[in-house]
């Protein structure tokens, strides 16, 4: 429905489906429409050997979408859709260059994502991964528990970045009795009146909140925001919960003030790099909750996410406006 008029009738532009995860019935909306260029495995070698004369790509794969992919498609390149909020894996500096139309996926996972926030912030908060490894060593106390949490209810928080994920994280956390949030950002957000919220800088954010939740983009300004300086003023009882991307984050920085007790806990479910490696640090602190980059991974979600990323490639493929355009 949303798709629209197509105006191509002649030859079928192809697709390339650059993920394995795509549901069928978005498969099936697309193939009616175009001829589906499809991918064994997401790595960069086998989407090198199928882009070549594509028309539209729907990427769906953390792998970087790169120049030399782009350049691989060559000239019918037109459309490049991700099915995904961040775009940060995308060099759209080269799609702009080349006059290529870019659409992503905001909107449809704000509900799965703050749920992700909101119970790594409990989990980290109430100390759910030591928890369980008392259990599993044999070494749970009987009487009163020792392993003492944080309270979200009466506490400040702090949401770096309050657009649409970050109020979504706002709104669940009001029935949790907060007492205040504050957040960052370069303009005041209309919606956050509603909230209570209060426009602070970073500094402020990061003296006086007992939660922060960092929700803001992957960019040259935010890259590396969250390091050593900041977990230098950080309340030690705080609680850091990134759901946005791993390198906003200095994470060794973040390691040492989980082992220094600077910060009591954190709830990452993105990291550096990802798949975070097996043997890395982070998951031999018991202050630390881990969830691998599962935000928006439900079933809902996800299709919704794909049905979003076929109407805008159909879209762009057919000379429309896409329902979610990036302006680059
Ligand atoms: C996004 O859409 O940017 C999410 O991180 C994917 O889970």
């Amino acid at each position: 429905i949303l798709a629209g008029k197509l105006s191509w009738d002649k030859e079928k532009p192809k697709i390339l489906i650059a993920s394995t995860v795509v549901p069928e019935s978005v498969l099936e909306l697309l193939k009616s429409k175009c001829e589906l260029i499809l991918i064994k495995k997401e790595s960069k070698n086998h989407i090198l050997s199928k882009v070549q004369g594509v028309h539209g790509i729907f990427w769906a794969t953390k792998t970087h979408l790169d120049e030399e992919i782009i350049d691989a498609a060559g000239l019918n390149l037109t459309t490049v859709c991700t099915m995904s909020a961040g775009y940060d894996h995308i060099d759209t500096k080269t799609l702009k260059l080349k006059g290529i139309k870019f659409a992503n996926t905001p909107g449809v996972l704000n509900a799965a994502v703050a749920d992700t926030a909101v119970l790594l912030a409990l989990a980290a908060s109430r100390r759910l991964h030591e928890g369980r490894e008392d259990i599993e060593s044999g070494n749970w106390k009987t009487g009163l528990q020792p392993r003492l949490g944080v309270d979200i209810s009466g506490s400040t928080v702090g949401i770096i970045g309050l657009g649409e994920i970050g109020q979504a994280i706002a709104k669940r956390l009001v029935p949790f009795e907060v007492s205040q949030f504050l957040y960052t950002g370069h303009t005041e957000k209309p919606e956050a009146k509603s909230l209570k919220a209060k426009l602070v800088n970073l500094e402020t954010l990061n003296k006086e909140a007992d939660f922060i939740f960092i929700s803001c983009p992957l960019n040259n300004e935010t890259k590396g925001m969250i390091n050593k300086d900041f977990f230098g003023k950080v309340k030690k009882a705080a609680v850091l919960v990134n759901i946005a991307r791993g390198d906003i984050v200095e994470q060794q920085d973040l390691i040492e003030a989980l082992k220094s007790g600077k910060i009591f806990a954190a709830g990452l479910d993105v990291m550096t790099p990802e798949p975070l490696p097996s043997d890395s640090e982070l998951l031999k602190l018991s202050n630390v909750v881990l969830t691998p980059h599962i935000g928006s991974a439900t079933k809902k979600t996800r299709e919704q996410m794909a049905e979003l990323t076929a109407h805008n490639m159909l879209r762009g493929l057919g000379g429309e406006n896409m329902i979610t355009p990036v302006n680059l």
